[in-house]
């Protein structure tokens, strides 16, 4: 098996076979979410630390639900509810929560780099669940299974990302996984809101995507990220919405098995025409489902070290 590293803390780092080990791993765990008792004792006796500094919903709770399938104890601890209000650093922080003696932290922060500045002062193996506008590694893992569930092979799929790249972790992640797999990525949004050189990236660059919508295996809406930027980036989420929003006609000459995909959470009526948010070309609630089995198998694959001794 491929997959020998203390943390996860980017997509960038992993090579294809450490992505593929990932996801075999993930779909041997699927069945259990679909069991009437879901619960193994895989990870019996490992204490999971959840520090999360920004809000979330599906990764929170996913990490969560997975730790427990696994017979894991997990405890949160969030920004306001720690210490850090009183003026402990973080670092003094992480390292008196490293005392109590967990086998894994999970950590979601505003600052890019914050998992592995963590990462070099602690020894217990760290999770990124989402650094500022870097990385959100399980994200674009839970992408890729969805991906792969639906279409089989990665190999030449195209790929259109479209919405506010420049503050995307998720359209990082994925761009570094999906460039590995071998699928063509082209990204749309407004002029303001892709980042100068993306090309570097590997990825096509396009201001208007309609023409693109008929060639699209796949195509992945991201949320404006209002809160990571203080200027407006363009005239009006309106104007927004009309350029870039995906409606169904939008989709009226796209492929019979288009994929579409967003990493939640959805602003409804603005990237996404809640017919299509919910339609028949939708995988979002899909997506979410496999952040269950993509967590059990990172949580296991980093555990597993101290499982065999
Ligand atoms: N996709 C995602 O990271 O969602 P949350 O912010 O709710 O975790």
């Amino acid at each position: 098996m491929t997959f020998q590293r203390n943390d996860l803390l980017g997509i960038q780092d992993l090579d294809p076979e450490e992505i593929t080990t990932i996801l075999d791993t993930a779909e041997s765990f699927r069945e259990i979410s679909e069991r009437d008792i879901k619960k193994v004792p895989t990870l019996r006796g490992k204490t999971i630390i959840l520090f999360f500094h920004e809000p979330s919903t599906r990764t929170r709770m996913s990490f969560e639900i997975a730790g427990k399938r696994m017979s894991a104890d997990t405890f949160n601890i969030s920004a306001s509810g720690s210490s850090l209000v009183k003026g402990e650093s973080l670092k003094d922080t992480a390292l008196n929560l490293e005392a109590m003696a967990p086998d894994l932290i999970i950590i979601r922060h505003a600052v890019p780099g914050t998992p592995h500045f963590l990462a070099q002062c602690l020894k217990t193996p760290i999770v990124n669940a989402g650094d500022g506008a870097h990385e959100h590694p399980t994200q674009a893992l839970l992408d890729l299974l969805t991906i792969r569930e639906h279409k089989k092979s990665f190999r030449d799929l195209n790929v259109l990302i479209v919405g506010d790249i420049s503050h995307s972790r998720v359209a990082r992640s994925n761009i570094f996984g999906m460039n590995k797999l071998g699928m063509k990525v082209t990204v749309a949004g407004p002029p303001t809101t892709i980042p100068p050189f993306i090309e570097k990236l590997n990825v096509n660059v396009t201001y208007q995507y309609d023409h693109l919508i008929p060639d699209m295996d796949i195509i992945m809406m991201l949320r404006v990220q209002k809160e990571r930027f203080n200027q407006p980036l363009f005239p009006s989420m309106r104007e927004y919405s009309k350029l870039f929003g995906l409606t169904l006609n939008r989709l009226k000459n796209a492929r019979d098995d288009v994929l579409i995909m967003h990493p939640g959470p959805i602003n409804r009526g603005v990237e996404l025409d809640p017919l299509v948010a919910d339609g028949p070309f939708s995988v979002i609630l899909d997506q979410v489902t496999n952040g269950v089995a993509v967590r059990m198998a990172v949580l296991y694959l980093l555990c597993r070290g101290t499982l065999e001794q």
